[in-house]
């Protein structure tokens, strides 16, 4: 009775955070309107419970996290930058496996309160990251930017890279995951995301190091597991 109740509550769930999260993610989503639904969804108070530790309906962390640890050699050492933080979630995962040196970055102050009170990012950035803002670190800070998620419709736009490139150590990557499908549908990304990529390999800024589709990156979606190393 017990063990129905609960696959009830996860199917209810599960149902819950589709319909939110299809909202929250269609292709002509606006920054504003993406925005007021991340509040809405923190002042809820379910942001983490929708999507924590929920491997077969939200890959995308689990696969940064691996990521991290099979390319960056030091973890406890290791300074890495998570943009879209969002509630902490990333961090916390790696955190779990050694990682202890995290600063986050994020427009949305309600999720950025959510993060600061689990007490993991050093540093904490309230703030958005492309169309010319710059992020508060000198040149070469981070051993790796991490991000999950956040390349999404009214999300990062494609300049932020040059930032990120920026503040990346030589030698140290850039690892993100996208839903694959935002790569042509989304207009800020279409032919421009992928290609801007490429460009910047050409143009010896950083290197390929994984491209790679996976499965469930948010419920039946695929998603691209992507990880430069910056030159
Ligand atoms: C789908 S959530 C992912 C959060 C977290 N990485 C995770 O895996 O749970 C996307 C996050 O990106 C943030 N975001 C949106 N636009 C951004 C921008 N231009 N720069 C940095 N973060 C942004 C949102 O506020 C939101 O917290």
């Amino acid at each position: 009775m017990q063990e129905q109740r609960e696959s009830q509550s996860v199917a209810e769930l599960n149902k819950n955070m589709t319909k939110l999260v299809d909202n929250l993610l269609k292709p002509d989503q606006t920054y504003e309107e993406s925005q007021r639904l991340y509040t809405e969804w923190a002042d809820a108070g379910s942001y983490d419970t929708m999507l924590n530790s929920r491997q077969k309906v939200y890959a995308g962390p689990y696969d940064v996290r691996d990521a991290c640890l099979q390319l960056l050699s030091e973890p406890e050492k290791a300074l890495v930058l998570d943009l879209g933080s969002g509630s902490g979630i990333i961090a916390q995962m790696l955190a779990e496996k050694g990682f202890k040196h995290f600063h986050g970055l994020d427009p949305c102050k309600e999720l950025i309160e959510i993060s600061r009170k689990k007490g993991i990012y050093e540093k904490l950035f309230e703030q958005y990251i492309g169309n010319g803002s710059v992020v508060d670190a000198i040149d070469d800070t981070y051993d790796a930017v991490i991000s999950n998620g956040a390349f999404c419709p009214g999300h990062i736009p494609c300049d932020a890279l040059h930032e990120i490139i920026r503040v990346i150590k030589p030698g140290g990557y850039f690892i993100n995951t996208i839903r694959k499908e935002f790569l042509t549908i989304v207009p800020e990304y279409k032919d421009r995301l992928e290609p801007l990529m490429n460009q910047l390999v050409e143009e010896g800024k950083w290197k390929k190091i994984v491209w790679k589709t996976y499965s469930n990156h948010f419920n039946e979606k695929d998603g691209i597991l992507m990880a430069f190393q910056v030159c």
